[in-house]
């Protein structure tokens, strides 16, 4: 694995940016696997500054979904596939039509994540899978305790998970309970896994993922059985490193 220290959170976002601008040089319509919450951002602008500066053509891209929650409406602004849209897809210039994400409102939703496990398989697989790392250890939505070997499900949130997301909604009871996320195997089978960490509530998940035993008690460590897995992370989210 490799561990990327950077000054802080601009800088991670640059050097994430340019990894994915190098794949995309070599292979211009690679799927990348895309997360949500704040961590994330700074490479999204990273990239579309990019983009509007002429120096990044990503207009063949592929953007897939890491994980959603299940229930709300279509449309709502705070569906992982609204932010997706939004903050990556909308400012890359792509469309609709070059992304991939699980439904969270199938009748089905069991049916709706193992057609979302095949819908990448099809694709190709992940070439980058972008991941955060919550203050428990997850990755994606995988809580503690999912299984090494998960494939993509639905997962009920600890409320710590809900707590941690609620500053996105008006009140903690507008936080779903439930969600699709890519398992912990389906993730493990993305090319590439860059997982970006900043700030000091990440520095004990940070610690227990990178230098505590592989365990399914902290999801994030399983960035271990990886053989291409980059870890960059600011100094206050490498403080317990
Ligand atoms: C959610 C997402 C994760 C993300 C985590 C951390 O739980 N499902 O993919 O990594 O939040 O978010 P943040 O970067 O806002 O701390």
């Amino acid at each position: 694995m490799e561990i990327v220290i950077v000054p802080d959170a601009a800088a991670g976002g640059e050097l994430i940016a340019a990894a994915i601008a190098d794949l995309l040089s070599a292979k211009p319509d690679a799927l990348l696997g895309v997360a949500t919450g704040s961590t994330p951002l700074p490479i999204y602008q990273a990239l579309a500054a990019r983009v509007q500066a002429a120096t990044l053509d990503a207009s063949r891209a592929r953007i897939c979904q890491l994980d959603e929650y299940v229930g709300l409406p279509a449309g709502h602004p705070e569906s992982y596939r609204s932010v997706v849209l939004r903050e990556v897809v909308e400012p890359l210039g792509l469309t609709e039509e070059s992304f991939l994400g699980p439904d969270g409102n199938a009748q089905d939703i069991a049916a709706a994540a193992i057609a979302y496990d095949r819908a990448l398989a099809e694709a190709g697989g992940v070439d980058l899978q972008l991941l955060g790392i919550g203050t428990d250890g997850h990755i994606g939505f995988n809580e503690p305790c999912s299984s090494l070997a998960s494939r993509t499900r639905i997962k009920t949130l600890t409320r710590q998970t809900r707590e941690d997301n609620a500053r996105f909604f008006d009140s903690l009871d507008e936080v779903p309970h439930h969600v699709i996320t890519q398992g912990i195997g389906t993730i493990l089978e993305a090319r590439h896994l860059v997982l970006l960490a900043t700030g000091e509530a990440k520095a004990e998940a940070v610690a227990l993922a990178l230098e505590g035993p592989l365990s399914a008690a902290v999801p994030a460590s399983a960035l271990q059985l990886h053989p291409h897995a980059t870890v960059v992370v600011d100094e206050a989210a490498a403080a317990g490193l």
